[in-house]
């Protein structure tokens, strides 16, 4: 019988001048400031990998990618999000990514023309269709200028 799970999952950092910003997979060009991190600091990938494990109560990727673990190091953050669908695999057996809903807050830079290129890198990740991520923006408001954060929500369905 079919079933269905949800996954939340949240992340954030702070950002300093002269680091990469790398948001869904993508490295955005030109930006002043990127995430201060041991990883690459992608949090969006981080939201997304915490709501696939949590949606099969599978805990969170502190427990398989110990920050302090220094092997971890600039990791890309692909390869947590690779590991991660697999163990879900491994645990729960055939399941697909039906949609889902990605928030960044970041007051600069400005990612709305980078839209498109996030969802394509993302969806190319999960092996769905671009048509099944949503990825929005909002600024701070300029209260926390330092800071960047996602907050994903994903909806799976098991066999
Ligand atoms: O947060 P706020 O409501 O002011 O965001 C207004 C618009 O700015 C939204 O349409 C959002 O897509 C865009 N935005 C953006 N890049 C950001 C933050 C917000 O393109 N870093
Ligand atoms: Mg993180």
């Amino acid at each position: 019988m079919d079933s269905y799970r949800i996954g939340y999952g949240e992340d954030a950092h702070a950002l300093a001048p002269g680091r990469p910003l790398v948001i869904g997979a993508l490295t955005i060009d030109g930006s002043p400031v990127g995430t201060v991190a041991h990883s690459d600091g992608d949090v969006l990938l981080h939201a997304l990998s915490d709501a696939l494990l949590a949606a099969f109560a599978m805990g969170d990727i502190g427990q398989y990618f110990p920050p302090s673990n220094p092997n971890y190091r600039g990791l890309d953050s692909r390869v947590i999000l690779q590991t991660v669908l697999q163990r879900v695999a491994d645990q729960v057996g055939a399941y697909r990514i039906v949609n889902l809903s990605a928030v960044v807050v970041l007051d600069q830079p400005r990612l709305g023309p980078t839209r498109r290129d996030i969802q394509r890198q993302l969806a190319g990740e999960l092996g769905i269709d671009a048509s099944r991520v949503g990825v929005t923006f909002k600024t701070s408001e300029g209260m926390a200028p330092d800071f960047i954060q996602s907050r994903v929500t994903v909806l799976l369905q098991t066999e």
